[in-house]
């Protein structure tokens, strides 16, 4: 596990000067491109080798929604099975996901409905899910339409987006849209019920998302309806 260390993401990390903390936790089976999306995002950056990630890694970037500086800080975590309990550690505490899927491997999409499972199972009722199918730029190796994708996505209560982090395709606006969710969720429920705007450390969990200037820890309310993952 390894802190970002390159000079921008290390003052992003550093700065202070936001209204809120969102942290967000990228999700999906191994190679969907998970690392390759971050690493579009943070650095605008893309390499074809693959490194499979070894547990979890996170990144720093602020962003700009509604007169509001938000900073967010996106984990990165391994899709291999073996990495599991790590990573299902860092789902407590995260307001916002992005599952995960390549729309060349099947395999992939049909393991979206477990995701959504372990979501449910770790994470606060509240966390807001964006579903994605990755590597719209392989058409000719597509084995997902994007009928099946929206499909899934409706069945499921997720708002769907098909992006391409090699060719910088829909991105940026698959985190921006997630960020939109949250801050209108935080704006429709009172604080004690959403769950958001808790204490980093409310857990003792390193990535715990926070709402500037708010100390108010609540417990996780299971009475809470969760309305955004209908898995
Ligand atoms: P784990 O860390 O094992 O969970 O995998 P991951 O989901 O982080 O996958 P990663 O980002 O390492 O990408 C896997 C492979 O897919 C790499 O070879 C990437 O270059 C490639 N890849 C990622 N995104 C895209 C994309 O949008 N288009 C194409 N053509 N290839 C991609
Ligand atoms: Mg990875």
């Amino acid at each position: 596990m390894t802190q970002n260390s390159t000079s921008g993401a290390a003052k992003d990390a550093a700065d202070q000067n936001f209204d809120y903390m969102f942290k967000l936790l990228i999700i999906g089976n191994s190679s969907v491109g998970k690392t390759s999306f971050l690493f579009r995002y943070a650095d605008d950056s893309f390499t074809s080798a693959f490194v499979s990630t070894v547990g979890i890694d996170f990144k720093v970037k602020t962003v700009f929604r509604h007169d509001k500086r938000v900073k967010l800080q996106i984990w990165d975590t391994a899709g291999q099975e073996r990495y599991r309990t790590i990573t299902t550690a860092y789902y407590r505490g995260a307001m916002g996901f992005i599952l995960m899927y390549d729309i060349t491997n099947e395999e992939s999409f049909n393991a979206v409905q477990d995701w959504c499972t372990q979501i449910k199972m770790y994470s606060w009722d509240n966390a807001q899910v964006v579903l994605v199918g990755n590597k719209c730029d392989l058409e000719h190796d597509r084995a997902v339409t994007l009928e099946r994708g929206q499909r899934l996505a409706d069945q499921l209560g997720l708002e769907f987006f098909e992006t391409s982090a090699k060719e910088n395709v829909n991105v940026k606006i698959v985190f921006e849209r997630l960020v939109d969710i949250i801050l209108e969720k935080m704006s429709d429920t009172p604080e004690d019920a959403s769950g958001i705007g808790q204490g980093a450390n409310a857990y003792g969990n390193p990535g715990g998302g926070y709402n500037k200037g708010s100390t108010k820890l609540t417990a996780n309310d299971s009475q809470t309806k969760r309305d955004s993952c209908q898995c």
